[in-house]
């Protein structure tokens, strides 16, 4: 039978962790998948730093290509230095031949960027891939708020699935113990095994997502998202050569002995989580960065993910769990960790500490790697006043307002401060 071959679409900080991630277990389980994995890179010239443990290899003392320092120190070391790769991850800087016969594509780049990456993938992959987006955004634009998964799956027409959870990318690249959370709730025509809570094509969760066959075609609900439209989605089944992509053999692609795959059903709720946590981490910062201390940071993360909720709730419908939120790795867990240690954290927090523009210190700190916070509170900031609700989402509106100059750091709890209302 045939072996699933996986591509990484992106090669940043995440992206080169998770293909590390895939390419151990792609490696341990060659019954269902092949061993190489291809990671598709944005290319770019980069020298080797002096301080590098590569400064001496015959490739340091000018520019060379990415692709080329990647294939042949198997280190990204512009993007995750000091961290070994697997030998079997192939560095591409050619999107469409990276993509080339890969039936699992791993979406896993800075939010801003996957537009344009689907719009050059139409027609360069298989038509029964499946994908996992692992990006932190959300889609906004005139027709609405949408996760990524539903638009890379509606631009490209697969069923896409999301990862998301408290993950610090550093910290799994060193393989230092963490969890995730995975919602795949594939076609049932690629489920040829019972779903983790034993009810084959039923939902542990309840099922947010209606995908009934109909002769090999799968009619799909849009979700409530926002104002966007009616859509049917085709799908082409899994040849049946293929082991089945289900749970158990995703499963087998991300789980590892220090990253623990939980998988779910509740794609709304784990891709939600990963977004909004981002702005709550800027809250975090500029707190922190006036020194005002853990209880300060503890009142905006409480705030954070009671919005993150509503926000599910609201717009997304009731199928949307709460627990995804306040159990899962991709709700509270990713949280705490994005508001102690995470790029959106710590570069607000010097933001307010220098009293300088938070677009200068991500220039200035992170060596390329982009922060999604900022963006995504503008975009949930004008997807919130487009629905007239800015006012119900008190922190998402304060952080843009910070980020707006309208507001100062220390007008966050004024702002966020319900008990004004009764007094
Ligand atoms: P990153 O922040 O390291 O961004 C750098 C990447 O963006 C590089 O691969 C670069 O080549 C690419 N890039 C720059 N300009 C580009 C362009 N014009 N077109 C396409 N690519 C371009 O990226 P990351 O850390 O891998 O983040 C990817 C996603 O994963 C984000 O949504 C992020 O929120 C999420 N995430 C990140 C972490 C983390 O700790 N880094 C953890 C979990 C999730
Ligand atoms: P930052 O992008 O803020 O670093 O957050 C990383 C993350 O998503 C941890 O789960």
């Amino acid at each position: 039978s045939k072996k699933h071959k996986v591509c990484i679409v992106g090669s940043g900080n995440w992206g080169t962790t998770i293909a590390k991630v895939v390419a151990e277990n792609t490696n341990e389980h060659g019954d269902i998948f092949e061993p190489e994995v291809q990671m598709w890179v944005f290319e770019e010239e980069y020298e080797i730093p002096k301080d590098s443990k590569h400064a001496s290899s015959e490739l340091a003392g000018k520019t060379q290509k990415l692709t080329e320092l990647i294939n042949t120190l198997h280190e990204n070391v512009k993007y995750l230095p000091n961290i070994a790769l697997p030998k079997n991850i192939v560095a591409n800087p050619d999107l469409a031949d990276a993509v080339k016969d890969a039936t699992i594509l791993v979406f896993n780049l800075p939010h801003q960027f996957i537009g344009r990456i689907c719009d050059q993938l139409k027609g360069k992959i298989v038509p029964y891939a499946r994908g996992i987006s692992c990006i932190k955004g959300l889609e906004v634009s005139d027709s609405g708020c949408q996760l990524f998964s539903d638009s890379i799956g509606a631009k490209l027409g697969i069923y896409c699935g999301a990862l998301s959870g408290a993950n610090i990318a550093t910290e799994v690249a060193q393989e230092k113990f963490s969890e995730t959370t995975v919602a795949y709730e594939p076609p049932t025509m690629d489920s040829q095994q019972p779903t983790p809570a034993g009810t084959p094509g039923g939902s542990p969760h309840g099922s947010h997502l209606d995908l009934t066959q109909l002769d090999g075609e799968v009619k799909r609900q849009p979700r409530a998202g926002g104002k966007q439209g009616d859509r049917k989605q085709r799908l082409m089944a899994l040849p049946t050569e293929y082991p089945p992509l289900s749970h158990k053999n995703m499963t087998k692609l991300f789980h590892r002995p220090y990253f623990h795959v939980h998988l779910i059903n509740d794609v709304v709720g784990v891709s939600l989580g990963g977004a909004l946590k981002n702005i709550v981490a800027l809250a975090a910062g500029f707190v922190d960065g006036l020194g005002w201390g853990d209880n300060a940071k503890a009142a905006v993360m409480r705030v954070g993910i009671v919005e993150e909720v509503k926000f599910g709730k609201t717009f997304f419908g009731d199928s949307v769990r709460t627990a995804t939120f306040t159990e899962e790795s991709c709700g509270v867990a990713d949280l705490i960790t994005s508001c102690s240690g995470g790029r959106n954290f710590r570069c607000a927090k010097m933001a307010v500490q220098e009293g300088k523009n938070i677009d200068d210190i991500e220039k200035r700190e992170l060596n390329g790697q982009k922060l999604q916070g900022t963006s995504t509170a503008y975009e949930v900031h004008s997807f919130l006043k487009a629905e007239g609700k800015e006012d119900e989402f008190p922190l998402f509106t304060a952080v843009w307002r910070v980020l707006e100059g309208e507001k100062q750091p220390h007008d966050i709890p004024d702002m966020i401060n319900t008990t004004a209302k009764i007094l």
